[in-house]
């Protein structure tokens, strides 16, 4: 019997989370070693938010790519209530910045410089608008009336419609879509609106966070939603629509952080992220589909080229690390312990 395998252009991870310092250097060459380029989250203390310091970020995350692998960083740009024309204008020319992140205040982590109020960025969007430069979204309310399992549906009925409306040609991607409502949303709009989803949002519903007691290696956000939420992400990502593509949103945080009273947000998948996607497409029947998710969407969005090279999965049970250091602490992945269905052959 031969052992089925899947072999396809180098991918692109287009939404990731690596942070700085020790913690990035532990973190890179996970995502290295499966991805040719990777869209940089830039929710640091201080954020990203001028292409000066995107360049600097830049240039730290390549000394931590290990010798002999090629990974692009493609940088992100902090929207911030002061962020200037200008800056867009720069970012544009800079060649190496290739999006701006729409953060609300107070939505997820490292967020308090986030946009209070959208009219204060018209400036920069206007201009993003007229250069291409695509908006990327956490697309969250943040209410304190607003149920958690809402925000991202009142988000899209009350912030993203209007976004559409003033500036209908902006380039835009919804990240990490969570809800049925969001997956519609993006399936009706034009093809310069697309949206990322992660390996949890369509492995899990929101049982995943209470089964047998509280697991904080499930909570994200967005949180995960109802099954019905699950299943139209699973959809959108097999349908073979060019507005759906893969971004893991991996984001460490160290173990005695998410195992706490105040545990923060973020589920860790850089270690395993393709065979995480590979499970959810075989399981929905559509492995066939995961090429185009993984290495032509997100690139094709971007207008860069596919990339040179080949991953190749192979279908063999295997159970990864339940742990890995994270600089000087520990950081427990995803899934721990678990054995997965496919492995990446390096
Ligand atoms: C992300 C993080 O930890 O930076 N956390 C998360 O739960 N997704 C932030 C984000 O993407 O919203
Ligand atoms: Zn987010
Ligand atoms: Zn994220």
């Amino acid at each position: 019997m031969t052992i089925p395998t899947l072999t396809f252009s180098r991918p692109d991870d287009m939404h990731l989370h690596v942070r700085d310092g020790d913690a990035m250097r532990s973190v890179v060459p996970m995502t290295a070693r499966q991805f040719a380029r990777a869209i940089i989250m830039p929710n640091l203390r201080p954020p990203i938010t001028t292409v000066e310091q995107a360049g600097e970020y830049l240039r730290r995350i390549l000394s931590a790519v290990p010798q002999g692998i090629t990974f692009t960083p493609l940088m992100v740009l902090y929207l911030t209530d002061k962020t200037t024309a200008d800056e867009i204008r720069k970012a544009k020319a800079s060649g190496f910045v290739h999006a701006v992140k729409y953060y609300p205040a107070g939505a997820t982590t490292n967020s308090d410089s986030g946009v209070t109020d959208l009219a204060h960025a018209d400036a920069a969007l206007l201009e993003m608008e007229k250069c291409g430069l695509p908006l990327l979204l956490h697309g969250e309310v943040t209410d304190a009336d607003i149920d958690i399992f809402d925000r991202e549906t009142v988000f899209v009925e009350q912030k993203l419609v209007n976004l559409r409306r003033r500036y209908p040609a902006l380039r835009m991607v919804l990240e990490h879509i969570t809800t049925k409502e969001a997956a519609q949303f993006v399936m009706d709009a034009p093809a310069h609106v697309a949206a990322t989803i992660t390996p949890q949002h369509m492995l899990y519903n929101r049982n995943a966070i209470f089964k047998g007691g509280i697991r904080p290696h499930y909570y994200c956000l967005p949180i995960l939603k109802r099954e019905e939420d699950r299943k139209a992400l699973i959809a959108a990502a097999i349908s073979g629509s060019p507005k759906f593509f893969l971004g893991t949103d991996s984001a460490p945080h160290a173990k005695h952080d998410k195992e706490s009273c105040c545990g923060h947000a973020g589920c860790f998948t850089a270690h395993a992220a393709l065979e995480l996607y590979a499970q959810v497409f075989e399981n929905a029947n559509a492995i066939d589909k995961l090429p185009d998710f993984a290495a032509k969407y997100g690139a094709q969005f971007y207008g860069l080229p596919i990339n040179a090279g080949t991953v190749t999965l192979r279908k063999e049970s295997w159970i990864p690390a339940a742990q890995f250091s994270l600089g000087s602490d520990e950081i427990v992945p995803m899934d721990a312990g678990e054995a997965l269905a496919w492995k990446l052959i390096t």
